[in-house]
């Protein structure tokens, strides 16, 4: 039973277009068996979205969804964090620590940013999948799991596979099923729904009354490229949400919200001197910065920092950016 949606525990995936569309049949057909589904997509398409639906869809719903991002987790952590470890496996290792693969034993868990998984561990992962066990660090005997594994990358993996990143074996395991999220801009159909449905949603978050959308607020909407995707379409209209002065979105107001910019940072003043601190508010900065210009798009940002994008990751969940 299609009705436009699926209703996904608190949220839903909203898109009456034909990728849309096509994509929640998928995902109805795909929900039952335990096969392994690579989705990907650009930043903000809704991955994580598509990952959770899925599970709710599962007989596994009732059991955990445990969701790991492989970017934010420094390389050296990555396998303890997926697979345990035993107690006295190296130095700080006080006592025994289950990994995420048990810890969804019976449910999903889902491997986001899965090209960010070091080659050397990609074999172990391979591993897992294939046999259906893991082997905690500095354990010698295998433990049984039954976990449903989905994985998201915004990463072109024949790409990397062919840059020796990322095994070839593990790409065809990981997509049983490859599920594709469009960009935005190639389904601006589905722009007023998802806008209109981000201001009722935001209104009620945040306690307002609702607001309405004009019709070609709408459309000026959906001719707008998005780069950041429907993550940044609903940041635009939290914003438009939160600074509305009346019932009623209009373009001449939308235009005015779109064209904001976020703060400059803070500069450091002669009383403070501690190099550690300055620099630590002079990273922030830059990486508000290049986020803004590229409008959420992290692949880009960490281009314009000039430095990797699991690093950008990493320091964007140190100084709280989200
Ligand atoms: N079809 C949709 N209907 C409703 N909300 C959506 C839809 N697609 C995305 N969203 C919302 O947009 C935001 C971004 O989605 P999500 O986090 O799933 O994207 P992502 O592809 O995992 O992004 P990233 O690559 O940056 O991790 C979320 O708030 C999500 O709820
Ligand atoms: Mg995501």
């Amino acid at each position: 039973m299609v009705l436009g949606w699926i209703p996904v525990t608190t949220q839903v995936l909203v898109g009456a277009g034909p990728a849309m569309t096509a994509l929640r049949a998928l995902i109805e057909r795909v929900a039952e068996p335990r096969t392994t589904v690579l989705v990907t997509g650009e930043s903000g398409t809704g991955k994580e979205l598509v990952a959770k639906a899925i599970h709710d869809l599962s007989p596994r719903r009732a059991n955990k969804f445990v969701a790991v991002n492989c970017a934010a987790i420094p390389a050296n952590l990555l396998e303890t964090e997926l697979f345990g470890h035993v107690k006295g496996a190296f130095t700080d290792a006080s006592r025994d620590r289950v990994g995420l693969f048990e810890e969804a034993d019976g449910g999903t868990l889902f491997l986001d940013e899965v090209a960010e998984i070091p080659i050397a561990l990609q074999s172990k992962l391979l591993r897992a999948l294939q046999e259906g066990e893991v082997t905690p660090v500095g354990q010698s005997t295998p433990v049984r799991v039954d976990v449903r594994v989905i994985a998201a990358t915004l990463r072109d993996l024949p790409a990397e596979i062919a840059a020796g990143r990322f095994r070839e074996d593990l790409y065809y395991r990981l997509a049983v099923v490859p599920l594709v999220l469009p960009p935005l801009r190639e389904r601006p159909e589905d722009v007023p729904e998802l806008a209109r449905f981000f201001l009722a949603r935001h209104a009620q978050r945040h306690g307002r009354p609702a607001v309405e959308l004009t019709d070609d607020a709408a459309a000026a909407l959906a001719a707008q490229p998005w780069p950041g995707n429907v993550r940044e379409l609903e940041n635009v209209l939290e914003r438009a949400l939160v600074l509305a002065e009346g019932p009623v979105v209009d373009v001449a107001f939308l235009s005015s919200v779109m064209t904001m910019k976020p703060a400059a940072p803070p500069t450091p003043t002669d009383t403070e001197l501690s190099i550690k601190k300055a620099t630590r508010e002079l990273e922030a900065g830059l990486i508000r910065r290049a986020l803004g210009v590229t409008q959420g798009n992290r692949t880009n940002a960490a281009k314009l920092l000039e430095i990797s994008h699991r690093a950008l990751l990493y320091k964007m969940k140190e100084y709280g950016i989200s």
